[in-house]
């Protein structure tokens, strides 16, 4: 599948059922193969619930990008100010809580369009850092991060459902 024009535009509350749908498939698709049937479904019906997305598109403190080619949207990315990390001493960071592109359309420069759109909102709006969790096994998206200049931080554990996962912490200054 060609990728035609990228257009990148903010999110609004239109774009919920989008967020909610695509966020769900992509999270699975990513972690599925990691977790039990039951401990996914649950925690895609807590992290993508219509009420959950709602309040955050209504947040001033996070805010979506959605990519679209050929008019259909393709890949999204989230950052928020919501919560900082106790290993990071700057304040003034800003968190990229997720970014993820359709199964289909990884590879071909998505991504790399959607975070240069980030950096360039995080650097508008004066924050410092940029910062990010990533599974510790995820070395495709690490390697990405990795050519944006993030550099590994820490680490922290994130639990879904009875599995623990370990979490390397990577950070950029901007
Ligand atoms: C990680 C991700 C956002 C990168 O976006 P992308 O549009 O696929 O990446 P780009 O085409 O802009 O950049 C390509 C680079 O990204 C990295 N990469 C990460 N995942 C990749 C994938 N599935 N296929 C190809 N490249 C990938 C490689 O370093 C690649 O470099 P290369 O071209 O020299 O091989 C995207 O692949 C994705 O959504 N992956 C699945 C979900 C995920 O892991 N999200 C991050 C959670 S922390």
């Amino acid at each position: 599948m060609k990728t035609g024009k990228i257009k990148i535009k903010q999110a609004s509350i239109e774009d919920a059922d989008f967020i909610i749908k695509f966020g769900a498939e992509t999270f699975k698709d990513a972690y599925s193969h990691a977790h039990s049937k039951e401990d996914m479904d649950t925690y895609l019906l807590y992290a993508f619930s219509k009420e959950k997305i709602l309040e955050e598109l209504c947040d001033n403190d996070t805010f979506f990008l959605i990519a679209s080619s050929e008019e259909k949207p393709v890949a999204y990315l989230q950052l928020t100010t919501t919560r900082t990390h106790s290993a990071l001493k700057e304040s003034s960071s800003i968190e990229l809580k997720r970014i993820y592109v359709s199964k289909e359309m990884t590879g071909k420069k998505i991504g790399t369009e959607l975070m240069k759109m980030a950096l360039e909102i995080a650097r508008s709006r004066n924050h410092k850092t940029i910062w990010l969790a990533v599974w510790e096994f995820n070395t495709l998206a690490m390697a990405f991060y990795e050519r944006f200049g993030f550099k590994s931080f820490g680490s922290d554990i994130f639990t879904l459902g009875k599995t623990e996962r370990n979490l390397v912490l990577m950070k950029k200054e901007l």
